[in-house]
């Protein structure tokens, strides 16, 4: 509740975007947090925060647990920030219970999780995996077209650490379901197996801005209208590729965006996803080919440009079943996942074992600003991460 004060949204969430002011100053506190905790620093070239709680063996790769502290521009309290102050939460417990490990624990704050301001989502985590350079990422532009590595450098966030240099033991990432089925089957644990794949499509579409009032229907070659028409196609692919696929428009940018002018220009996003491989490689090209015969038949141009993607994940089985295991130990109701979402673990598996944990979350209501959870739901899984992180870094009596 101390980190949702910072970047208040409109309707009691949080607007806490990526390299705002807003995101510094949620770093500054949640480092105070970890440095009140015995936890010291590390920032790489991204600005992602790696906290470290020292292991006993100098030669034992740590493990991580973390997720990210950005939010959506009308995001919810708990979306990446539940697992990252439940990382913070279990070394505080580690240390009023005396624990050593073999191995270092690092708290992991991962920068630009959620690719709202600057595509795509997970970056820092894609730079540390190898998936993206560094160039590529510090060149990323938000709406504005202000650069990633501009804004990081102007909230004085630039790290020393080269990126993906550190080597892990292991990732654990615990996260809210974002969906409703945890709840709906009455489990207090999502035991999480795999992650769906996405691809996010950033169409152009040129048109002919031209004077609404006056210029008569056949003469019209409206972006507006193909857009329009795209987009209730991807409705209609998405559908016949059930069940488990999904595909939505979620941001939209007319130009001139003026009510009495055809727009010469829209520019949307399509993000589409889903857990099976030719699912999704079937609906990108079908998605592509629909819009673009669309778009020839008004006469409109249309390029698309593919600016997230990651094929389905899956987690490590030896993490996966530790974990389970954990909520079986305990008494924890579980059942196994998929996750509909993306999360830095996706990328972190690329390159060392990873897994996560869920827990419910109210009605799988999330990207809202009234996300929510219950207090015992969120004790639970950290409960699981705790004992499922505390083993694999192994405890030194
Ligand atoms: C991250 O929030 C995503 O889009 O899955
Ligand atoms: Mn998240
Ligand atoms: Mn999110």
């Amino acid at each position: 509740m101390d980190m949702a004060k910072i970047g208040p949204g409109i309707a009691g969430g949080n607007n806490r975007q990526t390299l705002t002011d807003e995101d510094g100053e949620g770093r500054r506190l949640f480092q105070s947090w970890c440095e009140d905790a015995g936890l010291t620093m590390a920032v790489d070239k991204m600005g992602t925060m790696f906290m470290t709680r020292p292991g006993t063996d100098p030669d034992a790769l740590p493990v991580y647990v973390g997720s990210h502290l950005d939010t959506q521009p009308t995001g919810g309290k708990y979306d990446g920030v539940l697992g990252v102050l439940a990382g913070l939460e279990l070394v505080r417990s580690m240390n009023d219970l005396g624990i050593k490990t073999k191995h270092p624990i690092v708290v992991t704050n991962w920068a630009n999780e959620e690719g709202a301001r600057f595509a795509p989502a997970m970056l820092a985590s894609g730079v540390f995996a190898g998936i993206h350079t560094l160039d590529y990422a510090y060149g990323r532009k938000d709406m504005d077209g202000k650069t990633y590595g501009d804004e990081l450098q102007r909230i004085g966030w630039v790290g020393e650490e080269p990126v993906g240099a550190r080597k892990m033991h292991a990732y654990f990432e615990y996260h809210i379901e974002q969906g409703p089925i945890l709840e709906a089957e009455n489990k207090q644990i999502g035991v999480v197996t795999h992650g769906q794949g996405l691809w996010w499509l950033e169409f152009t579409l040129t048109g002919k801005e031209a004077h609404t009032g006056s210029t008569p229907m056949p003469m019209r070659v409206n972006a507006g209208l193909a857009m329009a028409r795209i987009m209730e196609a991807v409705q209609t692919i998405a559908m016949a590729n059930q069940p488990g696929s999904v595909a939505g428009v979620g941001q939209v940018k007319f130009s001139p965006n003026s009510r009495n002018v055809l727009p010469g220009t829209v520019v949307f996003t399509v993000d589409l996803r889903s857990p099976d491989q030719g699912k999704l490689d079937r609906m990108r090209a079908e998605i592509e080919a629909k819009a673009a015969e669309i778009a020839a038949s008004l006469g409109v141009g249309c390029s698309v440009e593919a600016v997230g993607h990651f094929d389905p994940v899956a987690f490590d089985p030896t993490l996966v079943a530790r974990v389970r295991a954990a909520a079986e130990k305990l008494g924890y109701s579980h059942m196994d996942i998929i996750s509909g979402a993306g999360h830095d673990a996706c990328w972190t598996n690329k390159v060392a074992p990873s897994t996560m944990v869920m827990c419910p979350c109210v009605g799988g209501l999330s990207h809202n600003e009234a996300e929510e959870i219950s207090k015992e739901w969120a004790a639970a899984g950290a409960d699981v991460l705790f004992h499922a992180v505390v083993e694999t870094a192994e405890i030194v009596q």
